[in-house]
């Protein structure tokens, strides 16, 4: 579950990009992220990945106040979020294959199964012909499916996409829709940020949409309109081989005991040697701020 109160952002430049913004995602629930240019649709997203810290409010994600985590606590926190960047921020002098891997190296997997789950992942989304590519030498599609990898090869609780089809032609963006909705679909938290409205309407999930930094509209999920959630050729980009993979952190879990966003979450916390369970009202500050 991800909870914002009153959360506003102030840039130190005096920009106000969000502005006493309110609202829950479910754990599980997929959602766009929808509004204007400068509406604060990045915004938002980089205070979920504490890229950014609010200037007022409260952030709340799998009951944890983030507004007030240390800095030492965020790496955990990032294990449990993948985030599509709207520029990609691949590493330019490391192989498809190497940015993808990066993640799960940090986290002192084994050699063997790091190579098995990113060419599992890279295979399902077309790449698996390209793992020694660098990413100059790849379309912007291709790119963005290498951004995809990274972000999901954690198998994150949480997944951001800022603008995730911004540079492909619609087939391939909405393969890259397909797609996220078949990761939240196994129990993932997605968030799209995307400013095409047509794509919106297409799939009739929840949208959220931002104006001036405040919440102008929470759309519930639609019946989606006919064509719209149907599933692509079977040829098409495909997680299959993904749902073979075991998650580091819950390995000595027993297979299918809880859905894995679950059940990711909470053990970077633990591990970090902290309670997961804070109430909202707990204002965490007490024991973290400095
Ligand atoms: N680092 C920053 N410093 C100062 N102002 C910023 C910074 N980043 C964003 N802003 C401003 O905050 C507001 C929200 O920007 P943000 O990037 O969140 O919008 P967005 O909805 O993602 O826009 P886009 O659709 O163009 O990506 C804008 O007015 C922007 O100029
Ligand atoms: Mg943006």
């Amino acid at each position: 579950m991800i909870q914002l109160y009153h959360v506003h952002k102030r840039y130190p430049n005096g920009t106000d990009a969000l502005v006493d913004l309110t609202l829950r995602v479910r754990e599980g629930e997929f959602v766009f992220l929808t509004g204007p240019s400068g509406a604060g649709k990045s915004t938002l997203l980089r205070l979920l990945m504490v890229m950014e810290r609010a200037t007022e409010g409260q952030i709340l994600i799998g009951g944890r106040n983030i507004h007030v985590l240390r800095d030492a606590s965020v790496p955990f926190l990032r294990r449990n979020i993948g985030m599509i960047f709207q520029d990609f921020k691949l590493i330019p002098r490391r192989t498809v294959f190497d940015n993808v891997a990066i993640s799960l190296e940090i986290m002192g997997l084994g050699r063997k199964d790091i190579a098995k789950r990113v060419e599992t992942l890279l295979d399902g989304l077309r790449l698996g012909h390209r793992l020694d590519a660098l990413p100059g030498d790849l379309s912007a599609g291709e790119q963005q499916r290498v951004a995809i990898a990274r972000a999901l090869v954690n198998e994150p609780a949480i997944l951001l996409a800022d603008e995730p089809t911004g540079n492909l032609d619609p087939d391939l963006g909405n393969d890259i829709i397909q797609l996220l909705l078949d990761v939240g679909r196994r129990g993932t938290t997605v968030i799209v940020a995307t400013h095409d409205v047509g794509l919106i309407q297409r799939y009739g999930m929840r949208t959220l949409t931002l104006a001036r930094g405040q919440l102008a509209e929470d759309l519930p999920r639609q019946a989606p309109l006919r064509g719209g959630l149907e599933r692509g050729p079977a040829d098409r980009l495909d997680l299959l081989g993904q749902a073979a993979m075991v998650n580091p952190l819950q390995a000595s879990a027993p297979a299918a005991a809880e859905p894995p966003a679950a059940a990711a979450f909470s053990e970077p916390f633990a591990q970090a040697g902290e309670s997961t369970a804070v109430p909202a009202e707990q204002t965490d500050a007490k024991r973290e701020a400095p």
